[in-house]
């Protein structure tokens, strides 16, 4: 369902990414590796429409993605969270959830949150809509919390929550698993599956070796730019030029 091919991004002179290609299925759970600096976030950003690539296609569904706006790529089901997260703290779990459908129905979220009836009937399918939501992810005791006091693993789920509320049936994440406790990273780990199956398309970039290795349908490893690896998580580990980037960075 997402096709990226020879995908290059430059920044003044680094070659950022490097003639970057892979597929994603529908329903599979995709994760990208690579030393600090590797290229993986860049990768992100132009294929969500936040880095302009200076070559190369990313088509999803048979779409081109190229060239658009983030806004417009987000609203066609392919949603990102960020490497440093993007909670409003200042809002409940139920608030943050609901902001995610603000592209989809702009009257309902300042209805819900002014507390104005723009459109009762939208506010209350909205509302439903993201509690739903809470409820598939195991999160539903915490739709009243406010989002800044929750653990960091909560809030992850709380991101990912709000992209599929939203629509998302692609979800990229970078580094989903930083600041989590082991249990948490269980608990991610298992809703990526759930998520899966259901088919939603999950991207993601990781280090954390026990998710990668436990979720994972395809490993891709970058190293300056470029893909030096991709197969399955068994593989990929025994692979030597993989062993030898991860070697040379440490
Ligand atoms: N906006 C930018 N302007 C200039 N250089 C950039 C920019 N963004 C990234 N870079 C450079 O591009 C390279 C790839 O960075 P990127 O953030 O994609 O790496 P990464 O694989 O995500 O690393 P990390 O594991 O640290 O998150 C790095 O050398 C970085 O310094
Ligand atoms: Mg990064």
């Amino acid at each position: 369902m997402l096709d990226v091919r020879n995908l290059t991004v430059q920044f003044a002179g680094l070659t950022a990414v490097n003639d970057l290609s892979f597929s994603v299925r529908r329903g599979e759970i995709f994760t990208i590796m690579g030393p600090n600096g590797a290229g993986k976030t860049t990768a992100f950003n132009a294929i969500g429409g936040f880095t302009r690539p200076r070559t190369g296609t990313v088509t999803f569904n048979g779409q081109t993605l190229t060239g658009l706006p983030p806004d417009k790529i987000a609203g066609l089901g392919v949603r990102r969270t960020f490497q440093t997260n993007g909670i409003l703290r200042e809002m409940t779990v139920l608030e943050n959830v609901l902001t995610g459908l603000e592209l989809n129905t702009p009257s309902t979220l300042l209805g819900v949150i002014t507390g104005m009836p723009a459109s009762a009937r939208a506010e209350r399918e909205a509302t439903a809509r993201a509690r739903e939501t809470l409820r598939e992810m195991d999160i539903s005791d915490l739709a009243d919390r406010m989002a800044g006091d929750l653990s960091f693993g909560q809030q992850r789920m709380v991101e990912i929550a709000r992209a599929i509320a939203a629509g998302a049936s692609l979800i990229m994440l970078d580094e989903p698993a930083v600041g989590l406790s082991p249990s948490e990273r269980g608990h991610l780990g298992d809703e990526l599956r759930k998520l899966a199956a259901q088919g939603i398309t999950v991207l993601m970039v990781e280090h954390v070796q026990d998710l990668v290795m436990a979720v994972s349908d395809q490993v891709l490893v970058m190293n300056y730019g470029k893909k030096i690896a991709q197969s399955t998580p068994q593989e990929v580990r025994q692979n030597k030029e993989v062993l030898e980037a991860y070697l040379g960075y440490a």
